[in-house]
Parts: structure tokens; C-alpha cells; sequence
């Protein structure tokens, strides 16, 4: 009854633990029936990212086998002229990008804030971008290595210390303010010292994530791929890598087998729950949202969780 027709272990699996959980909190089983009626008919048919991922087939955010799989966005502009054409004007295909091509930093060539000890700067010169933060006593100077976001809300950066893996700014550039300021929820009220008041240290299995959503083709066979992957979200982050596709809709192929086997996912045939779901794979899923335990106002950073949530 919970979700007809679609209960996918996985889900089963966790929705029992849950239950499990509920009743070991002491809470009353017929009122967790009640809240599973309640927000069942808005989950209808949904599933969580997780478990699409786990499904046979491609999916958004998918981890690819091999390199050699895409074809590149160049190649299906030479079939598909005009949707590659509108695809690069939108800010998906922007998301992401070396910071040394981020028109927010070189447009702003001296950005500074700090309303109490720790100052921050990022200061832009001859393609380069130095992060850097003082206590008045100490400062600290990294060159900014990615810009994810075009800005239209705001613009996040992400650097790397030597001999060491990512860590993010505290501080976004936001499109209202013209500037640097901190970055929700990453504002600590008193710092340890300044590389804490600098930047938050980004987990390996948390930046796979970050590029999953913002670029293409950035997990090959399991791995974090940085020099490879295509910056920003473009057509095989929706339709899977196209090398195959590619290949047998070229005039030789159809000519010697007869027919064209597109050999693409094509997100047209998703039934209504699924094609929502499709992209809440970075916009996040009902279950997402949900199993995240995200509430509020927070949860308006996710399309298709209100969507599924609303009357419409
Ligand atoms: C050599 C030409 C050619 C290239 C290059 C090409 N396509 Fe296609 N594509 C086609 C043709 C022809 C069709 C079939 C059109 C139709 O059915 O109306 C098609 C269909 C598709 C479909 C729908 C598949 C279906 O099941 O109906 C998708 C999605 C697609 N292409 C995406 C891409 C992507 C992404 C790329 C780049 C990786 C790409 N194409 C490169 C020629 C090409
Ligand atoms: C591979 C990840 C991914 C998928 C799949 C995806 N998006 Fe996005 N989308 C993003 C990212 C990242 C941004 C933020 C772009 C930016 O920096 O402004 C975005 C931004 C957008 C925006 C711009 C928001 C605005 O206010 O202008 C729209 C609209 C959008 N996506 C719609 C969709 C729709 C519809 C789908 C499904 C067909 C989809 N997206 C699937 C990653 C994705
Ligand atoms: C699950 C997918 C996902 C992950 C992981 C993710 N993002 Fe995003 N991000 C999005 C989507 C989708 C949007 C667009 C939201 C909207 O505007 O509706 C977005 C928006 C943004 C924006 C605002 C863009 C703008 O133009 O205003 C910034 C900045 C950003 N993300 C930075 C990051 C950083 C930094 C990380 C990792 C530390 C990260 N994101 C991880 C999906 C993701
Ligand atoms: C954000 C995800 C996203 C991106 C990026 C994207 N597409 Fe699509 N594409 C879709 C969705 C969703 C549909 C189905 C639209 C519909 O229902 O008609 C689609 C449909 C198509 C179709 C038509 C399939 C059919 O049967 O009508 C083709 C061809 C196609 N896309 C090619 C491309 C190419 C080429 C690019 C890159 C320039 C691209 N797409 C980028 C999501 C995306």
C-alpha cells in the first residue's frame, strides 16, 4: 500500500528499519500508520536516488565504467544543432568551472568582508584567483581551483592545500550583495583558529557528489576523475554516455545493419513519477529530502520534492 507497485527492497528494506527504529523511540505504531497515510500518497511511486542508482540502466549521476563511453557534447551538436545550441545558454550547462573562467571573480578583481577578527579577500589578477584570510597576526593565501555555480543566486569556491584534497571556502560570492559573504550554514560563531575560519575540509566521497551534480563524466570506474570531467551539466549528465549512440546513427552503421538502434537513455519514455524523479537526482527526490531529513524552508532548494508535496 505504501508505494503500489514500485516497493524496491532496497526501500523495503530501509522503510522496515525505520519502523524498527520508530517503535524502539517508544513511539506508537498506530500513529506511525497514521503519518505513513498521510505522506504516503504524496511519495506515490517515488523513489530515492539511491535506489534509481541501484536500478540496471543509466541514471543521473551515475558512476560510468569507462572514459571511452562519452562521445562529447561537440559531437551530438553535429545531429542535434539546435538543442545544443539552447543547451549551452542554460545555467545547468554553467554550473561548474575552473575558477580561472569564473566572469564573477574577474569581473570583481578585489572582494573583502569581515565583520569581526578573521578578514577574508579573494583577490583576481591575471587569470589567477588567491583566496586569503588574516587574524590581523597570521594570514593564510591559497589560489582557488573551482567556482561552482553561475551566480544566479550565488557562487561557491572550492581550493586544495598541498599534499592535501579539497576544502571549501567559507565565504560565497552572492549575486544581491555584489560580494563575498558567508556561505549559508558554513558561518562558525567561534573558530578554533584560522584554517577553521578559512575553510571546511570536503570528504573524497562528498566532492564525487558535488561534481555528480555540478559536471559531467567526473566518476569513471569508481574513481573521482578531475582532469577528464566536463564542467557543468550537459547532454550525456541527462542521456548517459553517447559513444554507442553516436556510432550507430552514423550513415555507415544504418546503411550495413538497416536499421538506426538509438542506444541512448532517452529521458522522453519516463513514466510522470520518474521523470520527476530524474531530475531531483540533483535537485533531489521526495525520498531524498525526506531520508535527509530536510525540513522548512531548506527543503525549497529541491523542485521536485515541493512539486510531489504540492496539490498540483
Ligand atoms: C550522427 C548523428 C547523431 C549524433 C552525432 C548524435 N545523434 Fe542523437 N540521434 C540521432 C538520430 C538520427 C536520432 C533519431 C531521431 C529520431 O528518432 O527522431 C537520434 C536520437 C537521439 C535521442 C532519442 C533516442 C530515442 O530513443 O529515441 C537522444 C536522447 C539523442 N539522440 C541524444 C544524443 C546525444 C546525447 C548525442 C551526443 C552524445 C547524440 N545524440 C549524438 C543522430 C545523432
Ligand atoms: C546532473 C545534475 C542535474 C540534473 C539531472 C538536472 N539538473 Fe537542473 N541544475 C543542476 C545544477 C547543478 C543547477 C545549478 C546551476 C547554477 O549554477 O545556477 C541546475 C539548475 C537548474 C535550473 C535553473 C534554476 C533557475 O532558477 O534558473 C533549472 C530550471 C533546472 N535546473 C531544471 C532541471 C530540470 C527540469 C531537470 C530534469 C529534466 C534538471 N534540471 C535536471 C543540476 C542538474
Ligand atoms: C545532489 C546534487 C548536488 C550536490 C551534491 C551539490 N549541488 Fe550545488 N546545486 C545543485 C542544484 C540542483 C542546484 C540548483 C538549485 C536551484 O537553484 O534550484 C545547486 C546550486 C548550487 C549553488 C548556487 C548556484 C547559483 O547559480 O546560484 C552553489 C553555489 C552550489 N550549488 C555549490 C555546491 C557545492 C560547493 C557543492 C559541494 C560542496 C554542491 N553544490 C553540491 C545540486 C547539487
Ligand atoms: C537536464 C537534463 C538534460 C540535458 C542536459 C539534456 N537533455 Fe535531452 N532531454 C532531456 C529530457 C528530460 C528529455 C525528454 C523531453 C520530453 O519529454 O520531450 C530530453 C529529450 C531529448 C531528445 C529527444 C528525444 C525524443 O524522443 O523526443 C534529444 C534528441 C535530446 N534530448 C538530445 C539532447 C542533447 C543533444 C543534449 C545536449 C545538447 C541534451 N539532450 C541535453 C533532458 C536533458
Amino acid at each position: 500500500m505504501l508505494l503500489a507497485g514500485r516497493i524496491e527492497p532496497f526501500l523495503l528494506k530501509r522503510k522496515a528499519d525505520e519502523v524498527f527504529e520508530r517503535c524502539l523511540q517508544g513511539c506508537c505504531f498506530l500513529s506511525f500508520l497514521l503519518a505513513v497515510s498521510l505522506c504516503a500518497p504524496a511519495a506515490l511511486g517515488q523513489l530515492s536516488t539511491e535506489d534509481h542508482l541501484a536500478e540496471p540502466g543509466f541514471w543521473p549521476t551515475q558512476d560510468i565504467a569507462s572514459r571511452d563511453n562519452f562521445a562529447g557534447s561537440d559531437a551530438c551538436a553535429r545531429c542535434h544543432g539546435v538543442k545544443a545550441a539552447s543547451q549551452k545558454e542554460t545555467p545547468m550547462a554553467r554550473a561548474a568551472m575552473s575558477a580561472s573562467l569564473s566572469d564573477i571573480l574577474h569581473t570583481h578583481p578585489l572582494m573583502a568582508f569581515g565583520p569581526g577578527k578573521y578578514k577574508y579577500r579573494i583577490e583576481s589578477r591575471t587569470g589567477q584567483s588567491r583566496y586569503s584570510v588574516s587574524d590581523g597576526n597570521q594570514s593564510l593565501s591559497f589560489p582557488l581551483l573551482w567556482a561552482f555555480g553561475t551566480g544566479r543566486v550565488g557562487q561557491s569556491y572550492l581550493f586544495k592545500k598541498p599534499n592535501a584534497d579539497f576544502f571549501e571556502a567559507r565565504i560565497t560570492y552572492f549575486e544581491t550583495l555584489g560580494t563575498i559573504d558567508f556561505t549559508p550554514s558554513r558561518a562558525l560563531l567561534s573558530p578554533s583558529g584560522i584554517e577553521e575560519a578559512m575553510d571546511r575540509p570536503v570528504p573524497q566521497a562528498e566532492v564525487m557528489r558535488c561534481f555528480g551534480c555540478h559536471t559531467t563524466g567526473s566518476s569513471i570506474g569508481g574513481h573521482f576523475d578531475e582532469t577528464h570531467l566536463v564542467p557543468g551539466v550537459t547532454c550525456e549528465a541527462c542521456h548517459g554516455p553517447g559513444a554507442g549512440h553516436v556510432k550507430s546513427m552514423t550513415a555507415e552503421t544504418v546503411a550495413s545493419s538497416g536499421e538506426a538502434k538509438p542506444a541512448i537513455f532517452n529521458s522522453a519514455h519516463l513514466d510522470p513519477a520518474d521523470a520527476v524523479d530524474f531530475c531531483g537526482a540533483c535537485h533531489g527526490t521526495w525520498w531524498d529530502v525526506k531520508l535527509a531529513g530536510v525540513k522548512g524552508v531548506s527543503t525549497a532548494r529541491s523542485a521536485p520534492y515541493r512539486l510531489i508535496t504540492s496539490k498540483c
